[in-house]
């Protein structure tokens, strides 16, 4: 289970996804650093969502490898684009037995393609690129692709699961626990994490959709037992 005095560090926080679990987290009562390429813009997101949680909010900001140093449970919610590189650049300040959730899609938009669409990543998809990337002994969760990030930068329950998907169960576990204190979510273990490339490929649909239909689209999955959900 979390524990809300541990931190987690969301590398490339101060972007709309980032953001958006920072502030359901703090929230939450979670202790949360949000990460960046610079230290101002990470200090400058988290006293926004501050001010939006209230005093009582614990979140900080820091530089990238600052904030890997500072916690062992990592997010991470940069575009596919900067992912290996960041990760590389980050490998010396990544905490032996940490734990990295990617939310990491490959979309198209990256090189100039559309964003309905999904590149092809070598290993599968960009969460197994990111587990041959982390040092040896961390453990990779692929999590929260399918949130949109304008609704958790909102203030309403959201109506989505999520699917967490790993090859470590504590990993899962822990993934699954982080995202059902999202208030609206539920979290469902999805299996080994090479089922990421199916989480990311929903993504590029659920964006198509919201284009198509001008909305904020989600997934319910039905029909499991009730502790499939918990
Ligand atoms: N937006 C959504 O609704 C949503 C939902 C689910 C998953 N995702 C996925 O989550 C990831 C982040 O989404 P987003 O919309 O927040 O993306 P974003 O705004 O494009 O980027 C997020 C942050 O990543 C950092 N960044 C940008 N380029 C970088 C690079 N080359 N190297 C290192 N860091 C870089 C930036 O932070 P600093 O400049 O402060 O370092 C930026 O604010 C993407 O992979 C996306 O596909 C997005």
């Amino acid at each position: 289970m979390s524990d809300a005095s541990r931190p987690i560090a969301i590398l490339g926080g101060a972007g709309p996804a980032g953001t958006g679990v920072a502030l359901r987290w703090a929230r939450a009562g979670e202790t949360v650093i949000i990460g960046s390429r610079d230290a101002q813009r990470a200090h400058n997101a988290a006293i926004e969502i501050k001010k939006r949680v209230g005093d009582q909010a614990r979140i900080s900001g820091m530089e990238n490898a600052a904030a890997c140093a500072a916690a062992d449970i990592l997010v991470l919610t940069v575009p596919f684009e900067g992912q290996a590189a960041l990760l590389k650049q980050l490998k010396p300040a990544i905490r032996p037995g940490s734990i990295l959730i990617d939310a990491t899609v490959a979309l198209a938009a990256g090189v100039g393609g559309r964003a309905s669409r999904t590149l092809g990543v070598w290993q599968g998809s960009a969460a197994q690129q990111a587990a041959e990337l982390v040092p040896k002994g961390v453990s990779v969760a692929a999590a929260f692709h399918n949130l949109s990030a304008e609704l958790l930068n909102g203030d309403d329950a959201l109506d989505c699961d999520v699917i967490v998907c790993s090859d470590d169960p504590n990993a899962a576990q822990l993934t699954r626990a982080l995202a059902n204190k999202i208030p609206g979510v539920r979290a469902i273990d999805g299996g080994k994490l090479e089922n990421a490339r199916i989480l990311e490929q929903i993504t590029a649909l659920l964006i198509g959709l919201n284009i198509r239909h001008k909305g904020h689209g989600g997934i319910r999955i039905t029909g499991l037992p009730p502790e499939a959900y918990r």
